[in-house]
This record gives C-alpha cells, sequence and structure tokens, in this order.
C-alpha cells in the first residue's frame, strides 16, 4: 500500500486556510498556491537520495552531499501550474513535462488534451504535481502516461485530497507516494472535495463562471 504523508506544518495549514476562504481572490490564491506548493514539496523531496562528491571549499576539500538522480515534474493542467510556479526556482536541473487532462463532467472520466514529457530514466525521481485529488481519475490518467514514460520512482504532490480519490489511487499505484496538506471529509455529487476549496483552476486563474 502506497505511503501517505499529510503536511501538519503550521505553516503549511495556515497557507491552505488562506487558499480555502472563498473571500480570497485569484491574485492572493495563487501567491499562497505557490507558497505552499514549496513546503509540501520540500517535504515530499525529503527522501530524495544524495551521493557524496569531493568538492574544493575555500578552505579544503571536502566529501559533499549532492542529489543522486535526476529530478522530474510533471504538471497536470491547468491546476499544477500553479504548484510549479512554487517548486521550479528551487530546481535549477529538473526537468518538466505537462499532462493536459480534462475531466469530463458527465462520466468525471480523465480526458487526455495534451501530453509533453522530458525524456524519463528508470532512475529518475518524478513528481506528479496536481493540488487537487479528488475522484482519482485524473490522477491516476497522469500516473499511468508518466509510468508508460519510464518513470519508476514515482510521488504524487497535491494540495487537498479525498478519501475515494486516496484510496483509488493506493489501488491502482501502491507503490506511489501520496504528500498532501489535507485529507478533506469527502466528494460531493458534482466530484468537488468537501470541503474543499473549489475549483483550483478556476480560482487560480480567474475564470469562474465561464
Ligand atoms: N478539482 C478541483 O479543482 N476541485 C475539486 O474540488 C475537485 C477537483
Amino acid at each position: 500500500m502506497s505511503q501517505v504523508l499529510v503536511v501538519d506544518h503550521p505553516m503549511v495549514q495556515d497557507r491552505l486556510t488562506a487558499i480555502r476562504r472563498v473571500s480570497t481572490d485569484s491574485g492572493a490564491f495563487r501567491q499562497h498556491m505557490s507558497a505552499v506548493a514549496a513546503m509540501l514539496f520540500y517535504e515530499a523531496a525529503r527522501i530524495l537520495p544524495v551521493s557524496k562528491e569531493t568538492i574544493e571549499t575555500p578552505l579544503q576539500p571536502m566529501q559533499a552531499p549532492v542529489l543522486k538522480t535526476g529530478l522530474v515534474l510533471v504538471s497536470v493542467l491547468r491546476a499544477g501550474l500553479g504548484f510549479l510556479d512554487g517548486i521550479l526556482p528551487s530546481l535549477p536541473t529538473a526537468r518538466v513535462g505537462y499532462l493536459g487532462l480534462a475531466r469530463n463532467p458527465k462520466t468525471l472520466a480523465a480526458e487526455s488534451y495534451y501530453a509533453n514529457l522530458p525524456k524519463i530514466i528508470p532512475e529518475d525521481q518524478v513528481f506528479v504535481l496536481d493540488p487537487m485529488l479528488a475522484t482519482g481519475h485524473t490522477v491516476i490518467q497522469a500516473l499511468k502516461q508518466v509510468e508508460a514514460a519510464g518513470a519508476r520512482h514515482i510521488h504524487l504532490v497535491t494540495l487537498l485530497a479525498s478519501p475515494e480519490g486516496v484510496a483509488n489511487v493506493q489501488k491502482e499505484f501502491p507503490a506511489v507516494r501520496i504528500v498532501t496538506a489535507s485529507i478533506d471529509t469527502a466528494l460531493n455529487h458534482k466530484g468537488y472535495i468537501v470541503p474543499g476549496l473549489g475549483d483550483a483552476g478556476d480560482r487560480l486563474y480567474g475564470t469562474l463562471g465561464h
């Protein structure tokens, strides 16, 4: 069964509360999303393997830790972009992929409209970024595409999850580690997480009501 890490750090939880508030406008929503993504990724990346390299400091040589493997970030459009903004600046060597997946409002099934993944080798550590793990359909489709591209070490970084979404991912991808700020109560009949934060993409990009 995949591990689930709920990051209960007060700074993460405070940002999440700001993001949830209906009164938070798109500009503030983007800033909070970016900040919380950096903190969640920091926790998600704690398990990254390091190796030692001999370097020269101005004073003497030393054996110093460096990240051992390649890093790949895969942003699930649209809301994953709001996450990527906060993470990418601290990862100069990461390769980045994009998966466009829209959920069919009637069936809630994930439909792919765009895919652009970098070359992935089995040693790479691959982080799939999607702030919302609702039914799990979208994330499972993304995980399938990433696995088909060669990923063997896959982590899912999400802001909010539903119990159903976590269970569905665990069933299909027991080896994928899930990092989230909260597992909320449930899904409503439209597939929204409750209490949730509404539609993450719409709130990020000011497209509510379109
Ligand atoms: N996607 C969202 O943006 N919000 C939800 O609550 C569920 C899926």
